[in-house]
């Protein structure tokens, strides 16, 4: 590179490609103010479409009519069982969950590239056969969460002949899954509009890596595990997770006393002083809020002010109160808002829902967005090949 290019490139350089249009979409705009899925705002989905018609609209492109929306419920019912391998998988694999060697989000990686193996349509990047292989994957992500848990647990397989419960929701049957108890219509709703929000979200960290992977023209399993891989870490998908430890932490050292004490102010000076990242907060795009944030926290408050479980062995709404305290220290001294991991953490919470599975239900509904990517990107394919500035030892002689 001469100097003059060298300087122009060094101009040019975005870290983290900040700011920097990398691609098009049909499938959804991402603005300050406004989260749009082929057309349609979050709030409206939130409120009016289920997580089944949202992954439709993604996946197939409109707005299903009825017939459609019963024709793929069905169709999705029917693909929930898991192939004989992958529960075999999962059994072999509780010791090392329990021994914290691999955490659900890897476990699920691997069953999921296990589904790879035995699908019949997996070297096939047709369009048709890309969506029937969404299907697949929309559907029996669940049950692998599902099974997972039960097996973490000790409990039998709940619904391995079908994958749950046919009569169940997309939402409901996952969190029958996992438990056992068929869960009651507003926790089923709210998990369901949880996965909504969370179904998709244009370029983020790991939509892009399905994307660069498809681009290869490699395979739809092999994109999506790129992605759950891209998912996991605690800048991007994993911060549910970790949001939820952050606040058991202050919780353990404040004591719900403390809450909206100036305790929990020094906790949070203590972490501004370390530099310490806090989990939940902050977005590449959003720097003036998440406008998945107030949905969630809404209807997970509402949760815990209607719950008598103790989850933590604190009231569920102490957890609310404690969050919010948190979130008022944030905007007050850094002015930076929670993002929608923030929330779902105290609202699975107030669930019940096993911490160590909050990221791979992030995944469930994910699987939706990441899945229209690699369709739309082998639909009208370029390899994503981006450049980079040298910044290693000038050129020498091996025997110099
Ligand atoms: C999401 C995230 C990775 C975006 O990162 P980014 O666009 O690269 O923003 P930066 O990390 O450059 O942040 C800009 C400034 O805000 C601060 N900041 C951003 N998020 C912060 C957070 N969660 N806690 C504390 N400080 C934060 C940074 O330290 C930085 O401060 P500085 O300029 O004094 O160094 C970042 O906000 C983050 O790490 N959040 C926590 C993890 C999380 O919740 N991820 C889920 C995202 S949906």
């Amino acid at each position: 590179m001469t100097t003059a290019v060298a300087n122009a490139a060094q101009a040019a350089l975005a870290r983290g490609l900040e700011g920097i249009v990398a691609g098009e979409t049909s499938i959804c705009s991402v603005e300050q103010g406004k989260l749009i899925y082929r057309g349609y705002e979050i709030h409206d989905l939130a409120e009016h479409a289920s997580f089944e018609e949202t992954a439709f609209l993604l996946l197939v492109g409109h707005k299903p009519s009825p017939s459609e929306l019963s024709r793929w419920t069905s169709e999705l019912v029917a693909e929930r069982a898991l192939p004989a391998a992958v529960v075999e998988f999962l059994r072999s694999v509780v010791p090392s969950l329990k021994a914290g060697t691999a955490v659900p989000m890897d476990v699920l990686r691997t069953a999921v590239s296990i589904l790879g193996h035995l699908d019949p349509d997996c070297q096939d990047n047709s369009a048709q056969a890309n969506l029937r292989k969404s299907r697949r994957l929309l559907a029996r992500t669940p049950t692998i969460i599902g099974h997972m848990q039960n097996l973490i647990d000790g409990r039998p397989i709940v619904g391995q002949d079908k994958g749950g419960d046919p009569m169940l929701g997309h939402a409901a049957n996952l969190l029958y899954m996992m438990t056992g108890t068929k869960p009651g219509p507003e926790y089923a709703r709210v998990l369901d509009i949880s996965l909504t929000l969370y179904a998709e979200h244009d370029l983020n960290a790991s939509t892009f890596t399905t994307r660069v992977i498809a681009a290869t023209l490699s395979d739809m399993h092999g994109a999506v595990c790129g992605g759950i891989a891209a998912l996991k870490g605690s800048l991007h998908g994993g911060a549910n997770e970790m949001a939820m430890e952050m606040l058991k932490e202050i919780m353990r050292d404040v004591g719900e006393t403390g809450i909206g004490s100036p305790a929990v102010d020094d906790w949070m000076q203590r972490a501004f002083d370390t530099k310490r990242k806090l989990m939940g907060f902050g977005h590449r795009v959003y720097k003036n809020g998440d406008h998945r944030a107030p949905i969630l926290h809404k209807l997970g408050r509402s949760l815990a002010e209607k719950d008598t479980k103790n989850p933590g062995g604190h009231a569920a709404t102490a957890w609310f109160r404690l969050g919010e305290h948190v979130q008022k220290i944030m905007l007050e001294k850094k002015k930076i808002h929670p993002n929608v991991d923030f929330p779902c953490g105290l609202t699975y919470f107030t669930m019940g829902i096993p911490v160590p599975q909050y990221t791979p239900i992030f995944v469930a509904a994910r699987m939706s967005g990441w899945c229209s990517h690699i369709m739309e990107q082998h639909a009208n394919n370029r390899l994503i090949r981006p450049l980079s500035i040298y910044s290693g030892p000038p050129e020498q002689k091996w025997n110099g």
